[in-house]
């Protein structure tokens, strides 16, 4: 089964706290998910593998740590994903960057596919799919299915707010991804936004409502 790791870090739980609130602009909104992003990927590389290796520093030989395994891969869904890229890279400035294009449909709630375009050695990288908005669990649940098709097994999710009715579905679905959550929230109200939530993150990152 897999692991799912509420990130209860001073600073990501301040910060999820200011972007929930009505009246964050864009400007601002889209900064804080950017530095949460950060803070998220810190957390949640904490067990990637090390090898000690040995090197020359102008003083001596020693050994020193670097990461060890499979390189590492950031997929955002489209659009609210976008806005943790530059976070994660903060982070892990060589990871390559795919991107998959999904939106909910308004009336059904359904994902809907509009574009997928990854790295060309995607199966042989661990991937992390990022998405603010864990709300029916539609979106995140086809992406991810969308990746194994194309023989991506080492995937893990990350999102900033979740709701229980969306996490249950992932570990329905996909039992074997790891799920990182900034904040569990109560339900999805009758549109299926998550409560209390943020409101739709997309337009608030991108200025577009
Ligand atoms: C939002 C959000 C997720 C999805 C979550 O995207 O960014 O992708 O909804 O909802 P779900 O778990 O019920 O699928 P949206 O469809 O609004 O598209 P956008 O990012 O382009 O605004
Ligand atoms: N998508 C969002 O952006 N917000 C929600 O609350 C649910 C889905």
């Amino acid at each position: 089964m897999s692991k799912v790791m509420i990130m209860d870090h001073p600073l990501i739980q301040h910060k999820i706290g200011l972007i929930r609130k009505i009246d964050t602009g864009s400007k601002d909104f889209r900064q804080m998910i950017s530095e949460i992003a950060m803070l998220m990927c810190y957390e949640a590389t904490r067990d990637l593998k090390l090898q000690d290796v040995e090197i020359t520093t102008p003083i001596c030989t020693t050994t020193v740590k670097e990461l060890q395994g499979k390189k590492l891969a950031i997929v955002p869904i489209l659009r609210a994903g976008l806005g943790m890229v530059d976070g994660m890279l903060t982070m892990i400035p060589a990871a390559k960057v795919g991107h998959i294009g999904l939106y909910r449909d308004p009336e059904t709630l359904n994902p809907v596919e509009y574009y997928c375009k990854l790295p060309a050695d995607c199966s042989e990288r661990e991937v992390f799919v990022v998405d603010p908005m864990l709300a029916t669990g539609g979106s995140s649940v086809a992406a991810i299915q969308m990746l194994k098709d194309k023989g991506v097994n080492n995937i893990r999710f990350m999102c900033i707010i979740a709701a229980p009715e969306g996490l249950k579905k992932m570990q329905e679905v996909h039992p074997d991804v790891d799920v990182y959550i900034g904040a569990m929230d109560d339900h999805l109200n009758d549109h299926g936004y998550i409560v209390p939530g943020l409101g739709d993150a997309g337009d608030r990152i991108f200025g577009t409502k």
